[in-house]
């Protein structure tokens, strides 16, 4: 019997359907079918011949996914109801007692969960991989000079693992997001029913322990509306996705003949279909170009649960393909980007010589001229002067004569010429988090510690 007089018009069954994407939760429905039918056995709610002839046809469903030979019918509208339809052919009645105490809503969120804690882990280990990666190329060029920037100008230099650190420290906090996923997802929704609970005296830890949950969710209608464990995931995808975007937009400007700072391998890299001399970054690029694509998964699902009244709402089905969408994204890139880091060749000249530009030890002379007791506000002003001048007469800082330097500056003296041909501007950031080489090795130690403690 059905409730319905009419079949379902194609029209609402295309709209409705989610199985073209959400049979990718069947390993954790099954894992979960599982579970749920050995509580209803040890809690007296099923029979034990039932529940072996349920194990039997799981694992056969199992294995006909397993080897991609699982066959999906026309009525089949999701995973669950793919699953449990297979299963009833398989072991008739048992089968059909499966869904008991059981309903999709609980049974949804319950898969979801799983695979957002799975992916979890997955996003912590590649991170984890490309964080030793940059550890790694950080000290293999440990103390090649570069021009650090602001607005994109040359502001003042840095070595290239100290910049290179930087993004360990930015996929340290992604890490460390996704590590919070894993809480978000500690509470089991499975055993909330529908909605309001279930009519049977269930035990949900059972549940809970066999799928490796820490807990179960107190409240039946916050189980079943639940999603902020995929808003979790998609926020710390976003944000792993704009750090790679901002790595892939500096290995795309660095590759250029302009700055000549790097090669990616060839491997990473595309030619032109037309100008046979090119060499592009598309890895880099396209790295690049996938943030705003997670990060719109986000706004995505902000948007479906926002005004949302508990609490089971087909709203809910749109989930899948944001946060699926969102893993496949984020991961690729994350591989990517290893990859790419592990085999950049650097041009050690083209830095140095692009660090060299004097004017980038603008701050120095000024700093000088505040160890003398000048306040820094006005050794700013009588540095900037110098600079005008110096730009204005077109010569480097060190081309001044001493006249016109007496002129523009008379403060400053011989210690200016010094200070210049030492060109110890990179050594002499010595406070903590700084450029200099032993703030760098300092901060290699705390970098290869974090990645040692797992
Ligand atoms: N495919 C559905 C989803 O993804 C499963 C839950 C269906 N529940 C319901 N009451 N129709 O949300």
């Amino acid at each position: 019997m059905s409730r319905f007089s009419e079949p379902q018009d194609p029209l609402f069954q295309a709209l409705n359907s989610s199985i073209s994407f959400d049979f990718r939760l069947a390993p954790y429905d099954l894992a979960q079918s599982l579970a749920h039918a050995r509580m209803l056995c040890h809690s007296k709610i099923i029979g034990a011949d039932d529940l072996a002839e349920i194990e039997r046809g799981l694992a056969q469903i199992r294995a006909e996914v397993d080897e991609d030979r699982f066959e999906i019918k026309p009525d089949d509208e999701d995973v669950h109801m793919a699953i449990e339809r297979r299963l009833t052919e398989i072991v008739g009645d048992a089968g059909a007692r499966l869904h008991t105490a059981r309903s999709r809503n609980d049974q949804v969120a319950t898969d979801v969960a799983m695979l957002v804690r799975a992916h979890s882990l997955t996003g912590i280990q590649h991170l984890k991989r490309l964080m030793g990666t940059l550890v790694e190329v950080a000290e293999a060029h440990l103390d090649w000079p570069m021009p650090g920037y602001t607005h994109l100008q040359r502001a003042q230099p840095v070595y290239l693992s100290h910049h290179l650190l930087a993004y360990f420290w930015k996929f340290r906090r992604d890490l460390q997001r996704f590590n919070f996923c894993l809480t978000a997802t500690d509470d089991l929704p499975l055993g909330a029913g529908a909605l309001a609970g279930v009519n049977f005296d269930t035990s949900r830890m059972f549940v809970a322990q066999e799928l490796g949950f820490a807990g179960i969710s107190e409240n039946s209608l916050d189980a079943v509306s639940n999603r902020d464990f995929v808003l979790d995931y998609l926020s710390a995808a976003a944000t792993c996705a704009t750090h790679l975007s901002q790595l892939g937009a500096e290995i795309v400007l660095w590759s250029s003949e302009e700055f000549g700072f790097c090669e990616v391998a060839d491997r990473f890299a595309s030619g032109s279909s037309l100008m046979p001399q090119k060499k592009n970054p598309d890895a880099a690029e396209l790295l690049r170009a996938k943030a705003p694509r997670v990060t719109g998964r986000l706004v995505t699902l902000h948007g479906v649960l926002h005004g949302l009244p508990l609490t089971y709402n087909k709203d809910l089905q749109e989930d899948k393909e944001q946060l699926f969408d969102a893993i496949d994204t984020v991961e690729l890139c994350l591989e990517v980007a290893n990859e790419m880091l592990a085999t950049i060749a650097f041009d050690r000249e083209r830095l140095a010589g692009a660090a060299s530009d004097e004017f980038l030890a603008a701050t120095d002379v000024a700093d000088l001229l505040v160890k003398r007791g000048i306040p820094f506000r006005e050794a700013h002003g009588v540095v900037a002067g110098v600079v005008r001048g110096a730009v204005e007469r077109g010569k480097t800082l060190s081309e001044l004569t001493q006249e016109e330097l007496g002129e523009l500056a008379p403060d400053l003296d011989s210690e200016y010429y010094e200070l210049l041909r030492e060109g110890a501007w990179l050594e002499s950031k010595v406070s903590e988090g700084g450029t200099a080489l032993a703030r760098v090795r300092d901060q290699l130690g705390q970098a290869r510690h974090i990645l040692e403690e797992g």
